[in-house]
């Protein structure tokens, strides 16, 4: 390894993507100990053998980081991808954290969304909403961000339906709502920064195919 080499940064979402991907990384030869100590408050690590450095991000921070740079590989769901909608490469799809975006209510709001009504739509996704809605069913909505607990929105009559992510769908059960249409599937992926594509195309490419090999 030369001594000029520079760094390759790796910005993962914080939470349980984040330690699927440092499984994952792990089996290609990539590790990093101390970014594994759940308790720890530091928020970058580095790998000095390999020249890499890694750090915690919000999900929705992750595309940002790697569109300006700072991180040249992003792993974060496709959702947050969809919704930022960031200058980045999408390069792969690692298989985990499997889960749809859809719209959801009560059976009720099933109608009004077969007649096009003017409905008022809560997420944590307005741009996803916002694309379903006007682009692809060409209905006219009114969107209302929520930063959580969205599935709240029907029940407590802020909104008609949700776009929001199903994984088992017992969040949806467990409050008397359901999959009305649905959006798109989700999964984690691994964004890379458009520069250091060209700039470090060999090393890059080099993790994207032992990644690949491995899943
Ligand atoms: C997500 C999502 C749903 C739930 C879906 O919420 O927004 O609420 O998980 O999972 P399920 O289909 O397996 O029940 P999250 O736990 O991220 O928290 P939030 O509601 O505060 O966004």
């Amino acid at each position: 390894m030369s001594e000029d080499m520079r760094y390759l940064t790796f910005a993962l979402g914080k939470g349980r993507l984040a330690y699927k991907t440092l499984d994952l990384l792990e089996k290609i030869g990539i590790t990093c100990e101390e970014m594994k100590d759940k308790d720890s408050r530091k928020l970058i690590f580095v790998n000095e053998e390999l020249k890499l450095k890694f750090f915690l991000a919000k999900a929705s921070d992750v595309p940002t980081y790697v569109e300006y740079g700072a991180a040249d590989f992003g792993v974060v769901g496709k959702d947050t991808i969809l919704e930022e909608n960031r200058k980045v490469y999408e390069v792969m799809d690692l298989g985990f954290g499997k889960c749809r975006m859809c719209v959801c209510g009560p059976a009720s709001a099933k109608e009004l969304l077969q007649h096009h009504a003017m409905i008022r739509v809560a997420s944590k996704y307005p741009n996803i909403a916002k694309d379903y809605f006007y682009n692809k069913k060409h209905q006219t909505v009114d969107i209302i961000k929520l930063h959580g607990s969205v599935e709240l929105g029907p029940i407590v009559g802020l909104s008609d339906v949700i776009v929001d992510i199903v994984e088992t769908g017992s969040t949806l059960r467990e409050n008397g709502l359901e999959v009305l249409e649905e959006i798109c599937p989700l999964s984690a992926r691994m964004i890379v920064n458009q520069v250091s594509m060209k700039m470090e195309a060999d090393r890059i490419k080099e993790i994207l195919q032992a990644l690949k090999a491995q899943l």
